[in-house]
């Protein structure tokens, strides 16, 4: 088989066979593909599409290409959920105790964040001690146990993935819908999930900018899933303006806190009960997603599901007494108001811009070189659709430094103030 045969292939519109593509990730990843035959077929691919075959191919020769997670030796189906990206989503804090807390066994990889915020696991080290390094060992058992367990990825998951996605970065190919589905469910098939459940968000602060793309993208991944033999559900979220209140990773950890004790705010609530309901589901501890809701509320209204989180920290190595004293995360030296400078109707919250400016903070990484600062970051005292008056606090800003006029300035940007809003929708589409 010769390279630019298969280009020319599929140049020409014709599918390629499951047995070609093995043949392309495989030698693509031992580095005997160039980079600049790769980058043609990734064109090539970006305005011919695939079939639902070639995807499914594409998916698991990249899900094979490295180490796989064999989480066999858990007892249950192991549901994993993926968020293809959001602005201060804090929803797996929340929901990966929630879930296990109804006895759906968690057993997460998450990664850190490059972009605007941190990821998942930059969130959980701003608990003092919390350790994100298990061995296999000690991950399977605590999934055992506690029935969860979140951890950093493995440096060798899905490496044909991690090379692609850098060559698509400086391609102008990221954005193509067969690649990005296959992209995902690599890595999660790689890190051995029996069942998906997947966030596609939708918005300025999300990759799918509009509806009709986010529905495209679900419906290819929850298909391919199929074909992958991993039952799939996808939920279409909105992400034009932040999820929750709080932006920032100490600061997102105490708003999981408070949402697992039923006192977070509704939009993160109620994102947690639409994707743990589909996560019960497939985990086979409810027949219906009005069922499994219904065991969710009752986890949060009686205390189990934070009784989990706790556990989880304490047994992952946290300080368990920021569990009941979260404001000892807060550790930013300064907190600055951000008064409204009109009255109205919080019209719009630029999810992306917001993400920025809570960066330039220090939240986020620039490079993947860039530390954290995990005490900083952004509280949103409105939300779209709120009243406010001239003066009041649109938001607090917990910072380290007191030059922060820039941020002020990008916050007044994005946060716009008209004489009335429309009401903001949190979920598009569920996908079963
Ligand atoms: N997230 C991924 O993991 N891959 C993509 O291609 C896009 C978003
Ligand atoms: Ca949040």
């Amino acid at each position: 088989m010769r390279m630019v045969d298969l280009i020319e292939k599929k140049r020409e519109g014709q599918a390629l066979t499951k047995e070609e593509i093995g043949f392309i990730i495989r030698e693509y990843t031992a580095d005997k593909i160039p980079d600049y035959q790769m980058s043609a077929l990734l064109m090539t691919i970006f305005y011919e599409d695939m079939t639902d075959e070639e995807i499914a191919a594409l998916t698991l020769a990249m899900a094979n290409s490295g180490e796989k997670i064999d989480l066999s030796s858990i007892n249950g189906i192991k549901v994993d959920k993926h968020s293809t990206g959001g602005v201060g989503d804090t929803t797996t804090l929340v929901l990966a105790p929630l879930v296990a807390s109804v006895g759906v066994p968690v057993a997460k990889m998450s990664g850190r964040g490059l972009g605007y915020t941190g990821g998942t696991l930059d969130k959980l080290e701003s608990i003092p001690g919390f350790k994100i390094e298990l061995s296999d060992r000690a991950f399977i058992a605590e999934v055992n146990t506690n029935k969860v367990a979140v951890i950093g990825q493995s440096g060798d998951l899905a490496p044909a993935d991690k090379k692609l996605y850098a060559l698509r970065d400086v391609t102008a190919t990221v954005d193509s819908i067969p690649l990005i589905a296959s992209s995902i469910m690599s890595k999660k098939i790689a890190a051995g999930a029996d069942a998906i459940v997947l966030d596609v968000t939708t918005g300025e602060g999300a990759f799918m900018k509009n509806l009709e793309d986010a529905r495209r993208l679900s419906h290819t991944m929850v298909r391919i899933g199929e074909l992958a033999e991993r039952k799939t559900m996808a939920v279409i979220s909105d992400m034009s303006q932040p999820l929750g209140e709080a932006i920032g990773n100490s600061l997102e950890v105490i708003e999981a806190i408070e949402t697992l004790q039923g006192q977070g705010p509704d939009d993160l609530l109620e994102m947690c009960y639409v994707l743990g309901s589909q996560m019960v589901v497939l985990g086979k501890k409810a027949e219906t997603l009005e069922e499994a809701r219904a065991l969710l509320e009752e986890a949060i209204a009686s205390g189990a599901a934070f009784e989990t989180f706790k556990k989880m920290v304490k047994n992952q190595g946290g300080d368990e007494t920021i569990c009941t004293h979260p404001g000892r995360l807060l550790t930013a030296q300064f907190e600055l108001e951000l008064p409204a400078q009109t009255s109205g109707v919080v019209a719009k919250l630029v999810a992306n811009e917001i993400g920025i400016a809570a960066m330039m903070l220090g939240a986020g990484r620039q490079t993947k070189e860039d530390t954290i600062d995990h005490g900083v970051g952004l509280k949103l005292h409105k939300k779209v659709g709120d009243q406010v008056e001239k003066g009041e606090s649109l938001a607090t800003i917990y910072s380290n430094t007191e030059q922060i006029a820039e941020v002020k300035k990008l916050l007044y940007q994005n946060i716009i103030i008209e004489e009335s809003a429309d009401e903001p929708t949190l979920v598009h589409e569920i996908i079963t």
